[in-house]
């Protein structure tokens, strides 16, 4: 039995990960690949209350260190009880979102210490990594212009824009740090464009 493949998706609000996560699943259900879709912040019955505190707007102030903590709380009940388990079976796991996004929200964009995000990823995950991320990037104003018509804004989407371009800088940064598995994809483009340059990605994996 081949351990299956870990792909994460990344990048700010309206780059369209849902949009491309809904080919790459049908994409790869047509291979007869069994994909696991999951997400992040979430993904566990546990993770899905810490996404809810992390998220909720009634939740009041919340410290970053807190924030960071809680990601990582989520992450390592993500991992253990849900992506190595389907990994080790042979499916394939896609995530919306995973580790990246602390050092891009966290880091960058709540100017936490890179080290000590290090330091939780090193303790959480030992080396585990995933096999190849895609991170779509897009200006956050034109992510944002995607995603204006959605009523409610949660407690991370109410930054501000500052904040937003903080975090793509983060994640451009985390991209040219680990060029070999995180894939930059110009997600300004349409839907089809985008799904194109997705495609010739998954080929080689
Ligand atoms: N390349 C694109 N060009 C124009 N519109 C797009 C493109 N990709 C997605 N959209 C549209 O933009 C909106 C946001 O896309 P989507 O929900 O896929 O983004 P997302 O990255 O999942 O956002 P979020 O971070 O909020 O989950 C949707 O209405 C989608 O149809
Ligand atoms: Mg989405």
């Amino acid at each position: 039995m081949h351990r299956g493949k870990f792909i994460t998706i990344d990048g700010v609000e309206g780059a369209g990960k849902s949009t491309q996560i809904d080919f790459i699943c049908n994409y790869l259900a047509k291979k007869n690949i069994n994909v696991i879709l999951t997400r992040e912040p979430g993904g566990t019955e546990l993770g899905e209350k810490i996404r809810a505190l992390l998220l909720s707007t009634d939740t009041q102030s919340m410290s970053s260190d807190t924030e960071l903590l809680l990601m990582f709380a989520a992450r390592n009940e993500h991992i253990k009880t849900k992506i190595m388990p389907a990994l080790d079976k042979g499916d394939w796991v896609l995530s919306d979102r995973f580790t990246d996004a602390s050092y891009a929200y966290q880091g960058a964009g709540r100017g936490l210490s890179i080290e000590r995000i290090a330091q939780l990823e090193k303790w959480v995950l030992q080396d585990f990594t995933p096999d190849v991320t895609l991170l779509l990037d897009v200006p956050v104003a034109l992510g944002m212009s995607r995603v204006k018509f959605r009523g409610h804004k949660d407690r991370i989407e109410l930054e501000t824009n500052d904040f937003f371009n903080r975090v793509r800088d983060g994640y451009i940064e985390r991209s040219k740090q680990f060029p070999k598995r995180i894939k930059l994809i110009d997600a300004s483009t349409t839907p089809e464009q985008t799904t194109e340059q997705i495609k010739t990605i998954l080929q080689i994996l």
